[in-house]
């Protein structure tokens, strides 16, 4: 159609999506498009503004590497990645979940490991932890022979593929639940850590006064065929951005009891100072097995890297 006024551009694109043969693509397509018009309306957007959105588009993509996802940070950041986590998850979003966000650092292969081993493979300051976790479905029945993938970042913030001074694979381990659906490991506690900031999302950031850390947390990665793979992050309940997450991943389900222990006997004989623990149990659903695709596949060389950090206003 020949287009009269600023409705009806609206009408002219929508009319032409309804020659789309698949339905779920019109779907999803004529509400974006409705969105995203009544969005420039909502805001009365400049010819300027516009330009300065397109560019920033542009800048998402140019600073997209074989090692990092500015695409995938810029949907944590604006919550869009929670959302769709929990929308997925939980029976469609009708229940609490223990899933969450993926994150860019799982990797293939991690390192199988016997229940009750350390995934601490290299000399990693920072206080011991010991973690048993459990594997149950949505009736409350054990799980056994599920796999449980496990990664962190060592206590100075670092993944050991970011980490020259990190082993190969420090601070990930493969797991398989028993006959009670339970993993068990020994770990340093991880700490909080910057997302980079150097592209368009740090500049987000910047202009949301907002600072950039994620709260602390362990990585899981649960597979048994007949169910969903479940990505889950188990946060720390003494972090002081649990409520400010850059990512807002934190939901109250996955907030973490990490038990903190001045004079118990510690369940290994070369623990000195205090120590940690941690339970927690895992609830999968119903699904399809699917592994991810690894968003890394390699390990950084050369220098570590500098973390940048902002403060919050
Ligand atoms: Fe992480």
């Amino acid at each position: 159609m020949i287009i009269k006024d600023q409705k009806d551009v609206t009408t002219a694109v929508l009319s032409e999506l309804e020659r789309a043969k698949n339905p779920r693509f019109k779907e999803i397509m004529s509400a974006a498009v409705r969105h995203l018009h009544d969005f420039a309306r909502e805001v009365k957007l400049t010819e300027e503004e516009f330009q300065q959105a397109c560019a920033y588009i542009a800048a998402l993509g140019r600073h997209t590497t074989a090692t990092h996802n500015e695409v995938v940070l810029m949907a944590g950041s604006l919550g869009f990645s929670t959302l769709i986590c929990l929308l997925n998850n939980g029976n469609k979003g009708q229940t609490e979940t223990t899933a969450n966000l993926l994150g860019p650092f799982w990797r293939l292969d991690s390192p199988r490991t016997k229940n009750g081993a350390s995934i601490v493979r290299s000399p990693t300051a920072g206080p011991a932890l010991f973690v048993d976790a459990w594997v149950r479905d949505t009736e409350g029945n054990t799980v056994i022979g599920a796999e449980v993938d496990v990664w962190q970042s060592s206590p100075e913030g670092f993944y050991e593929n970011q980490d020259p001074g990190q082993a190969d694979m420090n601070l990930r381990g493969k797991f398989t639940t028993d006959a009670d659906g339970h993993i068990r490991f020994r770990t340093v506690k991880p700490a909080g850590y910057p997302i980079p900031i150097g592209g368009p999302v740090g500049e987000l950031i910047r202009a949301q006064g907002r600072h950039n850390m994620r709260p602390a947390h362990l990585h899981f990665l649960i597979y048994k065929p007949g169910y969903k793979t479940q990505f889950s992050q188990v946060y720390v309940n003494d972090d002081p951005n649990l409520d400010s997450d850059v990512q807002f991943g934190v939901t109250e389900s996955l907030v973490g009891n990490y038990v903190r222990h001045e004079s118990d006997t510690p369940p290994a004989h070369d623990v000195k100072g205090p120590w940690y623990s941690l339970e927690y149990t895992f609830i999968i659903e119903p699904g399809l097995a699917k592994l991810p695709r690894p968003p890394v596949t390699a390990k950084a060389e050369g220098d570590r890297p500098k973390l940048a950090i902002l403060e919050r206003s």
